[in-house]
């Protein structure tokens, strides 16, 4: 392999508002795979920021119950380090539709906690670039108080 495809890297992850009362077993499933949780905090979205996030979809057709969805109740956020951070959870959450999720591999995220194509339970950045803005949405850099300097026992 390349150097280039074991990359250390960082991403946005959350758990949505249809899985929030299925935290503690989904912060059970990142722990065992590997991943460093670096950030995280509880809290919700409003409409407003709710479209911001998943501007990206502002056209498709269910861009509206998306953002009713994603702004209905509590959230979590993480940011996720570890190696290919990003398709690492993107693989252990599993396909957007939780039926195709659940086609596929009973043990993803999606196959055990979500419910449908938009109550799926997590949200995964895609590419290193959405990684950035999706993690300075929610955890930006210039906020208030102690930078995050976390480091780990193994040298991470
Ligand atoms: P998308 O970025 O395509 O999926 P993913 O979350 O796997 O990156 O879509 C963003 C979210 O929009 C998705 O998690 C759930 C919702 N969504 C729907 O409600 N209906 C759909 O048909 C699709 C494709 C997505
Ligand atoms: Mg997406």
């Amino acid at each position: 392999r390349t150097k280039l495809s074991r990359q250390t890297e960082r991403t946005l992850a959350l758990i949505k508002p249809d899985a929030i009362d299925k935290k503690g077993a989904i912060l059970e499933q990142v722990c065992r795979s590997g991943l460093y949780i670096t950030q995280l905090k509880m809290c919700s979205l409003s409409r407003d920021l709710a479209q911001s996030f998943y501007a990206e979809h502002q056209h498709k057709p269910f861009f509206n119950a998306l953002v009713d969805f994603m702004s209905s109740g509590p959230i979590v956020a993480m940011e996720l380090m570890g190696t290919n951070a990003i398709a690492a959870w993107r693989d252990l959450i599993g396909p957007t539709d939780s039926a195709v999720a659940r086609s596929q591999a009973a043990t993803s995220i999606r196959a055990r906690f979500g419910q449908d194509n938009t109550k799926n339970a997590c949200h995964g950045s895609d590419s290193p670039a959405s990684a950035a803005s999706e993690l300075e949405f929610f955890f930006p850099s210039k906020g208030a108080g102690p930078g995050n300097t976390a480091t780990f026992t193994d040298g991470t």
